[in-house]
């Protein structure tokens, strides 16, 4: 069985994807500095799975202490890399905590692996390296655009430090998975998305808006140059992105990657606007949202979404759900969450 080391998973996408990891026989190790997440997702894990991750509460840029943490847990094959800050304004404002924490972890990372012999990573992009594209869907060759969030920068510069770092080692390989936008939850709603605050994204906005959290969600924008001015975005099931880190693992698990360093988009390849989202959100649970159109967001892209085709391809992976279930299983969760009393 294989020893999966996992950062930042019990996160959002990390604990789905813990989930599958565990659902598909392997031995998992969080790693998680709970800075945005809470260790309830760790029995989320458990009810789903019957089997309880080990856990390790560490800070990864503190490069001793992860020391230790490969040594109790020695024979790892792999790294998923999921532990980064992910608020794209608060990127704007404090830029440095985003460059320190986001960069620091992964070059503590990839010095230890190189010293202790661990071969693969697979790491967490985003599709935000594309910017506005020049051509939709955007495939993984498309020129990378200037950042537009010191965010999106933390993540350029990784991918630029991975390709170098393998370049430079004889043993290590890495896939980039550049997601587009997860939402959703495990059908079970025992693990979901639990933002800290005032949410930015739009998902949890608007079940917080449906649950009482919020007044009204603000849809940012109608002048778009889109069909119906909204922004257009590729919403992609966690639960689907989960699947496709167990498929990177075991590619790079059983040396069936074609390059030692390899990216891949993640997402479905449909675009869906903003104001499309809102009204499949209504007609899949039958709950009315309140909005209402304001100005645009700064820094908003106004379209992407993915060509899926090479990732569909190569890993032999194909994102399953509908946008429908989807955001009914977002739903589901935002009622488990506050039926349930909510995790300490
Ligand atoms: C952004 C980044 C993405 C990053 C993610 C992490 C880009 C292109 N994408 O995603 O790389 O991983 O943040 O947080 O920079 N919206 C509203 N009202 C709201 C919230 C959002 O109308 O209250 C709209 C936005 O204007 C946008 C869409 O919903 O058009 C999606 O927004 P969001 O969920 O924040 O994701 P991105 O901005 O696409």
């Amino acid at each position: 069985m294989s020893k999966i080391l996992v950062t930042g998973g019990t996160g959002y996408i990390g604990s789905h994807t813990v989930v599958e990891l565990i659902n598909e026989g392997f031995e998992v190790v969080i790693a998680d500095n709970l800075s945005n997440s809470k260790s309830g997702s760790l029995d989320g894990i458990e009810k789903i799975t019957g089997v309880r991750p080990a856990f390790e509460q560490i800070d990864l840029c503190d490069k001793s202490k992860t020391e230790a943490l490969l040594k109790k847990y020695p024979d790892i094959e792999a790294i998923i890399h999921f532990a980064a800050y992910k608020a794209v304004g608060e990127s704007v404002s404090q830029p440095l905590k985003y460059y320190h924490n986001n960069l620091g972890s992964l070059i503590n990372l990839l010095e230890l692996m190189q010293q202790y012999s661990i071969p693969n990573m697979v790491f967490s992009s985003s599709c935000t390296v594309y910017g506005q594209p020049e051509k939709l869907p955007v495939t993984e060759d498309a020129p990378v655009q200037p950042a537009t969030s010191p965010y999106g920068n933390t993540k350029q510069i990784s991918e630029g430090i991975i390709r170098d770092t393998v370049a430079a080692s004889a043993n290590i390989n890495c896939i980039a998975l550049r997601y587009f936008n997860p939402v959703g939850a495990h059908p079970s709603a025992l693990i979901g998305e639990l933002p800290v605050g005032v949410p930015n994204n739009l998902v949890p906005f608007i079940t917080q808006t449906a649950i009482g959290i919020r007044e009204q969600l603000s849809v940012f924008g109608n002048d778009y140059n889109t069909p119906d001015g909204s922004c257009i975005r590729d919403y992609i099931h966690v639960v689907d992105l989960a699947k496709a880190h167990v498929v990177a693992v075991r590619r790079l698990v059983e040396n069936r990657n074609r390059a030692k360093f390899e990216m891949f988009n993640l997402g479905t390849g449909r675009g869906v606007s903003v104001l499309e989202l809102v009204h499949a959100f209504e007609k899949a649970t039958g709950v009315k949202l309140n909005y209402k159109i304001v100005g645009r967001r700064s820094g908003d892209t106004e379209q992407v979404w993915a060509d899926t085709a090479y990732a569909n391809k190569e890993l032999g992976w194909k994102a399953q759900s509908t946008l429908e279930e989807t955001l009914k299983s977002a739903w589901d969760w935002e009622v488990y969450y506050k039926e349930s009393g909510g995790w300490k």
